[in-house]
């Protein structure tokens, strides 16, 4: 008796744990899917460098500067409910110098529009 017990009991644990991991596997990933910034493998990709440069322009407007676009550096992606954020390291040249900025860009599925939400200068 003793002994059904204990495999009933390591059966469960067993069952348990199978059950606890094929949730984490299939309804756990999907929701933090949606929060997970996935890097951008392409940085030349005309839709990603469209991003930078917008970004320099709309910088450029906004702050009376005249940065010259150089390059997208570094980026990533994130899928949310209503669109996609990119997040660029966007390399620009200000008055000669190199200067690298992290944008937020969040842009609409389906008019292909956005805006940026996010904008921070790394330190030269
Ligand atoms: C923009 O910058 C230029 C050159 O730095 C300056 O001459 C001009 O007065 C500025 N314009 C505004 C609206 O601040």
């Amino acid at each position: 008796m003793a002994l059904k017990l204990d495999s009933l009991l390591i059966t469960l644990l067993t069952l348990t744990t199978l059950i606890i991991h094929s949730a984490q596997c299939s309804d756990i990933i999907p929701e933090t899917l949606t929060n997970w910034w996935k890097p951008i493998k392409h940085l030349k990709d005309p839709k990603v460098e469209e991003i930078g440069k917008l970004f320099v322009t709309t910088y450029n407007a906004l702050k009376n500067k005249s940065l010259e676009y150089e390059s997208v550096i570094q980026g990533e992606t994130q899928v949310v409910v209503a669109g996609v954020k990119y997040r660029l390291t966007t390399s620009a040249k200000e008055e000669g110098v190199s200067r690298n900025f992290v944008v937020i860009y969040f842009q609409h599925p389906v008019t292909r529009t956005g805006k940026f939400t996010y904008l921070r200068h790394l330190p030269n």
